[in-house]
């Protein structure tokens, strides 16, 4: 390992500190993947250097005779040529048959469902943002959320993935492989991540103008932290607690109603990401902005400049009201 030149030794850097790396593996899934692409690239790598090694001597060697007729000939039913040339077929045979059982075997690993009482989660893709449902093991009902993903350490989770438009693709490179969201059908993934932390979830399947912003967080977090989560989210939301905050809500219930959901108001609307506790999460818009207050403004005034195509209309308000809208939305947490 020492020799390995520093400019390799510098990606693999770059992979440690990531928190959306193939590399940098935080789950069984994802472990079992970075093992298989270590493998694949040792065995290419040496396979590569071979190749280029004996195409070096053999260019050396075709310089140093001075003619033509100087060089060796060599006919494919030279005993020694014959011997080579199974020698070489058999390496390759060899080599390849590795990576097509270890691929194989990994394949199937990943199908396997790892425990029964997996936790179970829905993901629905739409244009462009995550739809999250949280089964409730105690009562079977479902707790909503959008954009960012909770999942306890060292368990599985078997998430169902389902499309509400175009085809899209469920990627957080640290915890496992891709899956694709199709619609009309459930695709279903298994994640079993191992260290806790923030990570960075991603669409991996071109969706249209805002496919790139079309990420998610994930928080691994332990088991007593995301059971305090999950709660908070099966939660309504608190009423407004002063004068501004009831004057977001009341314009909140006028203007964004129709398309976003609060539970414990009227707020109904399924068209676009749950609110109820949209202050708890990191970011806005699927990952296109930090969460604040100021986010929020020049979200609501002008989603178009923010995520140009996005289904998110831009809604007149009084400068007032905008800002009542985002404190509202500031306070559920
Ligand atoms: Cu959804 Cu790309």
């Amino acid at each position: 390992m020492k020799r390995v030149p520093a400019f390799l030794a510098l990606f693999g850097l770059v992979a440690c500190a990531g928190n959306q790396s193939v590399l940098n593996p935080a789950g069984d899934q994802a472990r079992s993947l970075a093992s298989l692409l270590g493998l694949a690239t040792w065995i290419s790598g040496i396979v590569y250097l071979l190749v280029l090694s004996f195409l070096g001597i053999s260019l050396w060697r075709a310089r140093r005779a001075l003619s033509v007729a100087d060089r060796p000939s060599v006919e494919p039913s030279d005993p020694a040529m014959r011997r080579t040339l199974i020698l070489w077929s058999g390496l390759i045979v060899g080599a390849l048959t590795i990576l097509i059982v270890a691929s194989f075997l990994v394949d199937r690993s990943l199908a396997d469902a790892r425990s029964r009482e997996a936790l179970q989660v829905r993901v629905t893709g739409h244009q462009w943002w995550w739809r999250l449902q949280y089964r409730d093991p105690a009562t079977g009902t479902w707790i909503e959320t959008a954009n960012e993903l909770h999942v306890p350490v060292g368990r599985t989770v078997r998430i169902e993935l389902g499309s509400a438009d175009v085809i899209h693709s469920f990627w957080v490179p640290n915890v496992a492989g891709k899956m694709d969201l199709i619609p009309g059908r459930i695709n279903v993934i298994d994640i079993t991540p191992r260290r806790t932390g923030w990570f960075r979830g991603q669409c991996a399947e071109f969706c249209g103008l805002q496919h790139a912003h079309m990420a998610f967080d994930v928080k691994v977090e332990n088991q007593a932290e995301f059971q305090a989560w999950l709660a908070g989210q099966e939660r309504g939301a608190s009423a407004p607690g002063n004068a501004v905050l009831a004057q977001g809500a009341q314009v909140f219930a006028v203007k964004c109603a129709a398309c976003h959901v609060v539970r414990g108001t009227g707020a109904g609307g399924r068209a676009g990401p749950d609110l109820t506790h949209v202050a708890a999460r990191r970011s806005i818009a699927a990952g296109t902005l930090p969460f604040s207050r100021g986010g929020l403004q020049g979200w609501i005034a002008q989603p178009q400049a923010v995520k140009p195509g996005t289904l998110m209309p831009a809604v007149a308000l009084a400068p007032s009201d905008a800002d009542a809208v985002a404190r509202y939305l500031e306070s559920l947490r």
